[in-house]
């Protein structure tokens, strides 16, 4: 048995909650900002009814063995006040976003041996009343070391793939290639179905090997088919299928523009390596984030 509290519990927060309670032997607290009328998870397997104590007030928080980090890259900082109750023990924790600055975004809060970094892909949605719609399996990727490990015991018994892996930078670069390009959504309007255009197609391929370029100087195994893969998968998906930037963005919410390319330009910069199609879709985006949609 662990004590898990998890800090955010919005889509991925609302799977992770589902996971922990299937496993079947923790106590589980959900740290929101809103109070839950509690928590159901729909999964393929059956609904998950998840048994969990809710906080609102960081300053009422207890110890835990564990912190799993559930919200958007851009509130880290809000997630971060919880960790003085939460962490009091040195509780170790799971940073579970997209992105590959895992460690940088939270340095400032958490020491570096206690930080965990996380790659979660998972078909899941929020509803408006809170609860979550899995409905797939959650793969999850981990770095093969101790921390990496405890984690996928804390899930064992549940239906989440936790791999644990030796080379956790390709594996974070490969998940940013596919996100990256996801800009193409966001900007557009229009979900997956839009880069079956061909002149579209090619802006992904674009955005894609300015990615792989910079991911190979930071040392990741990218190949050069990176860029097809991709949008072979964006092509092979349901035409209606919406990625989370652009849900952001026709919700009207912020977008996570930096983590997902906005770290293309930045680490590119470092490099001197040209990121022209990532810079423009970071400007164009930003001009739109908290514009109401046409
Ligand atoms: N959704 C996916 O399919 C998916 C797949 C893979 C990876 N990811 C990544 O996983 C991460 C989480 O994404 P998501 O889709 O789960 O986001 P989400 O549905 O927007 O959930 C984030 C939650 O964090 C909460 N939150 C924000 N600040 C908080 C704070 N200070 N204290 C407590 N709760 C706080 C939000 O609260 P409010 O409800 O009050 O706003 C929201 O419920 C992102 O990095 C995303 O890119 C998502």
């Amino acid at each position: 048995m662990a004590r898990v509290a998890i800090v955010g519990v919005g889509a991925i927060g609302g799977v992770l909650a589902g996971l922990l309670e299937a496993a079947g032997r923790h106590e589980i607290t959900l740290c929101t900002r809103r109070p839950l009328e509690g928590l159901t998870v729909t999964t393929p397997e059956g609904v998950v009814w998840v048994k969990a104590k809710n906080l609102t007030d960081p300053a009422r928080a207890e110890a835990v063995d564990w912190v799993f980090v559930a919200t958007k890259a851009y509130d880290a900082q809000g997630a971060a006040e919880w960790f003085p109750s939460l962490c009091r023990k040195n509780a170790p924790v799971a940073i579970l976003q997209n992105g590959v600055e895992h460690r940088e975004r939270f340095a400032p809060y958490v020491k570096p041996e206690l930080i965990l970094p996380v790659i979660i892909d998972c078909p899941v949605e929020r509803q408006q009343d809170g609860s979550v719609v899995q409905r797939g399996p959650a793969r999850i990727q981990v770095e093969a070391r101790r921390l990496g490990a405890e984690f996928a015991e804390l899930l064992a018994g549940s239906s989440a793939r936790v791999e644990q892996t030796d080379d956790f930078i390709t594996a974070a670069w490969r998940k940013l290639c596919i996100n990256s390009a996801g800009a193409i959504s966001a900007l557009t309007m229009k979900p997956a179905g839009v880069l079956r255009d061909e002149a579209l197609g090619n802006i992904a391929l674009g955005i894609v090997a300015e990615c792989v370029a910079v991911g190979r100087a930071e040392g990741a195994r990218l190949e050069e088919s990176m860029g097809q893969q991709v949008l072979d998968g964006y092509r092979a998906q349901p035409a209606d299928s919406i990625n989370s930037m652009l849900a952001d963005r026709l919700a009207g919410r912020p977008m996570e523009i930096d983590a997902r390319n906005g770290v293309i330009v930045r680490k590119g910069e470092k490099y001197g390596i040209n990121t022209p199609l990532n810079r423009m879709a970071v400007a164009l985006l930003k001009v739109f984030e908290g514009s109401p949609c046409p």
